[in-house]
């Protein structure tokens, strides 16, 4: 089947390990389920993995891709969840240490077809298509499960959302002010943070400028080049939830002192359940709201949406369609 796969690691020219072409079926163990794909989604999870982060050598070839949304056996729309429990875990399946993502250990979702347990898939709503459904399981999910569950975050709340312009930036923009949340958002980009206002934000600032008071929560991404402005974003008792460290996780000053003596939170988030992956779909359906897609392009095409993320040019989530 066609499918675009890692064959080698560079930490420097990750491009160069992506190949588009043919690679067999997956799979289908007992109690899976074959998903025909109809758009997949790119994350920086699927940089990484050609950077030989968190994907192993004698694990390749490998599928790239952890987002779809497609048919399964019987025809029905779904969204696929990227999170695969083992096989006896019960409960929520982000805590369970073997569980892995798509493309990790399992073939991913950037093919004719993948292959996922029966539980990992989701009602695709009709309101949404299967280009905006292919957004939702990675940076959505995570945004989702960073806002309401880790940050426990409720209408009237304020939030700062740091780097505006990333796939789970511009979805933690949108769905914190679906929530009716008090967004602001900080970008080094002068056009991104118009364009976060377009999706959401209540007001926008450079990244790491002075802002105008304290917030509730702050959610981080970038790591190191965004951190200690995080911290002394919050007000006394506010939270910090990080699920990513885009410019690195090594920090100059971790604030210690300020965390503290403000008696502030800093809570880690990874992905999120299927439970809120079902959440955040019915979420989207009630409310109207529909991921925000930088850009489309068949999966053909999928080494221009990776040159593209590797540069930083992107605003939303780049979707590839078959
Ligand atoms: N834990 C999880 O489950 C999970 C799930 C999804 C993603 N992640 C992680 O979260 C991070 C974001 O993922 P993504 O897919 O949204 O990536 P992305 O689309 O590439 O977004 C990265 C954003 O980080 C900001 N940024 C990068 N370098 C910066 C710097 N030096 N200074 C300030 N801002 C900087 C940029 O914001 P501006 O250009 O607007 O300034 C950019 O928009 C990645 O590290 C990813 O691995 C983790």
């Amino acid at each position: 089947m066609f499918a675009v796969y890692a064959e080698s690691f560079s930490s420097d020219t990750p491009l160069d390990g992506l190949v588009v072409g043919e690679r067999p079926d997956p799979e289908v163990p007992d109690g899976w389920t074959m998903v025909t794909v109809k758009a997949a989604s790119l994350n920086h999870h699927d940089l990484w993995s050609l950077r030989g982060v968190g994907l192993r050598e004698e694990a390749l070839p490998m599928i790239l891709g952890c987002d779809a949304a497609g048919l399964d056996e019987d025809g029905n729309e779904v969204v696929v969840h990227a999170v695969i429990p083992s096989a006896s875990w019960t409960g929520d399946e982000t805590f369970d240490p073997r569980r892995s993502l798509l493309s990790e250990r399992h073939q991913g979702t950037f093919a004719d077809k993948v292959a996922v347990p029966r539980a990992n898939v989701v009602p695709k709503p009709a309101s949404l298509s299967f280009e905006e459904a292919a957004c939702l399981p990675t940076a959505w999910l995570t945004a989702y499960r960073m806002l309401f569950t880790q940050g426990g975050l409720k209408a009237g709340d304020s939030v700062l959302v740091q780097g505006a312009g990333g796939g789970v930036a511009t979805a933690l923009i949108t769905l914190a002010r679906a929530g009716g949340l008090r967004v602001w958002a900080t970008s080094r980009d002068e056009a991104k943070r118009s364009r976060a206002l377009e999706i959401g934000a209540h007001e926008v600032f450079e990244s790491n400028a002075k802002l105008p008071g304290k917030v509730d929560a702050v959610m981080e991404t970038v790591g190191r080049a965004t951190w200690s402005h995080s911290i002394r974003a919050l007000r006394p008792g506010g939270a910090i939830v990080i699920s990513g460290t885009t410019s690195g996780p090594k920090l100059d000053d971790a604030e210690l002192t300020r965390i503290f003596f403000l008696q502030l939170r800093v809570v880690g988030s990874t992905m999120g359940t299927r439970q809120e992956l079902a959440s955040l779909v019915q979420m989207l359906d009630a409310t109207g709201t529909t991921p925000l897609i930088d850009r489309l392009m068949p999966m053909e095409q999928a080494a221009d949406g990776f040159a593209a993320m590797a540069d930083g040019d992107v605003f939303g989530k780049v979707v590839f369609t078959r």
